[in-house]
């Protein structure tokens, strides 16, 4: 039977199905990630690798794997996989795309209506024993319901972002490598440039994937276009925003406030300069973490491992061609 590595706890659908088709060696803890030196010995023999997020899968290990077939993430994103040294070897990458589509614009929008209306602070506020009395503006935000959302990466997720926006009357602008006519007419979103998405956008949302064009694509430059009022929300990826100047602009009042799921490096410790500001919203990269959605992006993965390891083409293969 074939070696199957699997990083992390994964649902037991999905190990299941794993041990069906190969020999697993499971690091079977819930948030503690393999230590690399035990990853790269159990990686000799293997055939495929059940990966996530937090795993870098690079060069190296390929150097230590010679029978290595597929790497399989839990993910949509691929950007901690080299995978173009991983085509040159002939190694499938799937991923689960289509998926979690829905569940992380459920939490990109549940991360722009926290951030807007500082649904934390005010709960930190109450269970702190702030709360002396009702005041005018306490605990004032910003409207969400007919702004101006600025949509940054109309992808899947961006596309279900613009639905939720819709629905609470908003003007759509968007930013996309490739203009979508049928998301302007069914939505009415408007193409923009970037510039003019950002200097007109009372909410801005960065949904577009991380690879070398998109890192910082959100900088001290683009910061300065956006509205002193507006709100920055990142369900990305940490890496498409230049946090320094993220951190600046918070800091100088330069924007309202930024809602942050996901970091240029993870995980963040609490003594990031980001999480002294009392207007930054975080969440430790949970856009897709709803039971349902991680338990069939999991039997997604494992379905793409076990394809990989018997040397078919996967049912979600990252196309190279595509990066
Ligand atoms: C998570 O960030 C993913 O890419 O699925
Ligand atoms: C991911 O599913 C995207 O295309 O946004």
């Amino acid at each position: 039977m074939s070696k199957i590595v699997v990083t992390r706890r994964i649902p037991k659908q999905a190990l299941e199905l794993l041990k069906e088709n190969g020999e697993v060696f499971l690091w079977d803890r819930e948030e503690e990630p393999i230590p690399h030196e035990v990853l790269l010995e159990e990686i000799k023999e293997a055939a495929g690798v059940f990966t996530n997020v937090g795993d870098r899968i690079d060069k190296e290990l390929f150097d230590h794997a010679p029978n290595l077939k597929v790497v399989s993430t839990m993910a949509v994103g691929y950007d901690n996989i080299d995978v173009r040294e991983a085509a040159k070897r002939g190694i499938a990458v799937g991923h689960t795309p289509g998926i979690l589509t829905e569940t992380t614009a459920d939490l990109t929008f549940a991360l722009l209506m926290a951030t807007a209306r500082r649904v934390v602070e005010g709960s930190d506020y109450v269970r702190q024993g702030r709360w002396k009395s009702w005041g005018p503006m306490l605990l004032t935000g910003q409207d969400i319901f007919g702004a101006t959302i600025g949509i940054i990466g109309m992808g899947r997720i961006g596309e279900g972002v613009a639905r939720r926006a819709s629905g609470f009357n908003m003007n759509i602008l968007y930013h996309n490598r490739s203009r979508r006519r049928e998301i302007e007419e069914s939505l009415n979103a408007a193409y923009s440039t970037l510039e003019e998405l950002l200097s007109k956008s009372d909410f801005v949302v960065l949904l577009a994937p991380g690879n070398t064009q998109t890192r910082h694509i959100i900088g001290k430059e683009e910061l300065k276009l956006m509205k002193p009022s507006s709100v920055f929300i990142n369900a990305s990826r940490g890496t498409n925003v230049d946090e320094r100047a993220l951190y600046e602009a918070l800091k100088n009042e330069e924007i309202w406030a930024a809602g942050l799921d996901v970091f240029e490096e993870e995980p963040v410790s609490a003594e990031h300069p980001l999480l002294t500001l009392p207007n930054v919203t975080v969440l430790p990269h949970i856009g897709s973490a709803s039971i349902a959605t991680r338990t069939k992006m999991a039997v997604t993965a494992a379905q793409n491992l076990v394809a990989g390891i018997m040397g078919k083409e996967l049912p979600f293969q990252v196309k190279i061609n595509e990066n």
